[in-house]
């Protein structure tokens, strides 16, 4: 199997580079990645010298780029897409890179999917496409109500993926993962942004009354769907991909603090909620499990307490984005000055 992966430079992009080549011996992995922000080289270091994997850097809206990583690769037989613009709140504050990545450049994938007959692509969705439900669970076939800039991108990446085999017969198909925790996640997000907050003395910036409601799924787990989905999922199909672990968001400040030691009164400052805040997620994973013969294998507090502790013992991974560059820093001042 050879693989294109676009933003594979990213937090699950990476885990799934990292994951398949450690299980499969015969799998190549191009990783096709713009580097923004949120790429980052060092969550690939534990592959770089591995003959199996390279790397290119492009845009996927750039169908040249895409097409050159192709032809380095020596053809390829499958695209993972998960380059995407995904910080909610960075998709309140400027949208329009989110309807660019999210949207365009999904469909400048099809397009280089379609010209090249390439065999299928995978394209690495959301449940954040469902939006808010307040009892039961989403399935597949349900329609989708985004909430959010990002959400909506994401939703419009998914139509164009559905229109195209529709109209095109093109052998892709989506998958639709839920809340995504585990190493090497930008700390932007709320797990690492409120450890690596936690273990420099700061505060945990909790949004409004913190009882909104994930489902919480460990990326190797994520990785692992998405490898099912590659090698028995039905062109044309949706598949969800979620951990079965909801829990509000006090929830898990609750657990980061207890690993951590440290007291709620001390570090949780509640703050100016975030605008059209999904109230719960939940996705039905019935079809993944029949289908795919998928199921998530890590248990929820044992792989929420490693994460944290892998946190705690790999500063150098997260202090440099935090504190090398005026970029973080820009965005917490942006962002978070300004929520009382
Ligand atoms: P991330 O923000 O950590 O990484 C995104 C990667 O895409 C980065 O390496 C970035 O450089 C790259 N990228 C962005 N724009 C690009 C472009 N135009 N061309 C090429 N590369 C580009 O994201 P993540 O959290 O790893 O999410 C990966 C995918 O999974 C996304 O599609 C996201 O919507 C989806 N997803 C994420 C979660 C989650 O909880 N993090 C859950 C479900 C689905
Ligand atoms: O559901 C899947 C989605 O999960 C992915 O598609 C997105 O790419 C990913 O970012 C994530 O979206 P969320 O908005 O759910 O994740 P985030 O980590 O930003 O927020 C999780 C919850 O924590 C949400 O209810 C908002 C809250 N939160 C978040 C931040 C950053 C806070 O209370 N304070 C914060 O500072």
């Amino acid at each position: 199997m050879r693989l294109l992966v676009c933003g594979g430079a990213g937090f699950i992009g990476s885990a799934f580079v990292r994951r398949m080549l450690a299980k499969h011996a015969d799998w190549e992995i191009a990783v096709f990645d713009k580097l923004t922000y949120a790429g980052n080289l060092d969550n690939l270091k534990t592959v770089e010298a591995d003959s199996r994997y390279s790397f290119v850097r492009g845009d996927i809206c750039d169908r040249e780029a895409v097409g050159g990583a192709i032809e380095g690769a020596g053809g390829i037989d499958a695209i993972v897409n998960f380059a995407a613009e995904t910080h909610v709140d960075r998709s309140i504050d400027s949208p329009e890179d989110f309807l660019k990545t999210d949207i365009l450049g999904t469909h400048t994938l099809l397009e280089v999917v379609r010209e090249r007959g390439i065999s299928r692509m995978v394209q690495v969705s959301t449940d954040e496409v469902y939006g808010s439900i307040d009892e039961g669970s989403f399935c597949e076939t349900d329609r989708i109500s985004a909430s959010s800039p990002y959400s909506a991108s994401k939703a419009g990446g998914d139509l164009q993926v559905l229109a195209y085999h529709t109209t095109f017969g093109t052998p892709a198909l989506i998958t639709r993962g839920s809340n995504t925790y585990g190493p090497y996640q930008y700390p932007e997000k709320l797990i690492p942004l409120f450890v690596t907050n936690a273990l420099e003395g700061g505060q945990l910036p909790l949004y409004g009354d913190g009882m909104n409601v994930r489902d919480w799924l460990h990326a190797d787990d994520h990785a692992d769907g998405i490898e099912a989905a590659l090698l028995s999922g039905r062109p044309g199909e949706v598949y969800n991909i979620g951990g079965g672990n909801e829990r509000t968001n006090r929830e898990i400040t609750e657990i980061i603090l207890d690993e951590l030691g440290l007291s709620w009164d001390t570090t949780v400052k509640q703050v100016t909620d975030r605008p059209g805040h999904d109230r719960r997620y939940s996705i039905s994973c019935e079809k993944a499990k029949t289908e795919l013969g998928w199921q998530p294998q890590v248990d929820f507090e044992a792989g929420l307490r490693d994460t944290i502790r892998w946190y705690r013992d790999n500063e150098w991974w997260w202090h440099k984005i935090k504190h090398g560059t005026a970029e973080f820093a820009d965005w917490r001042a942006r962002w978070y000055e300004t929520r009382g």
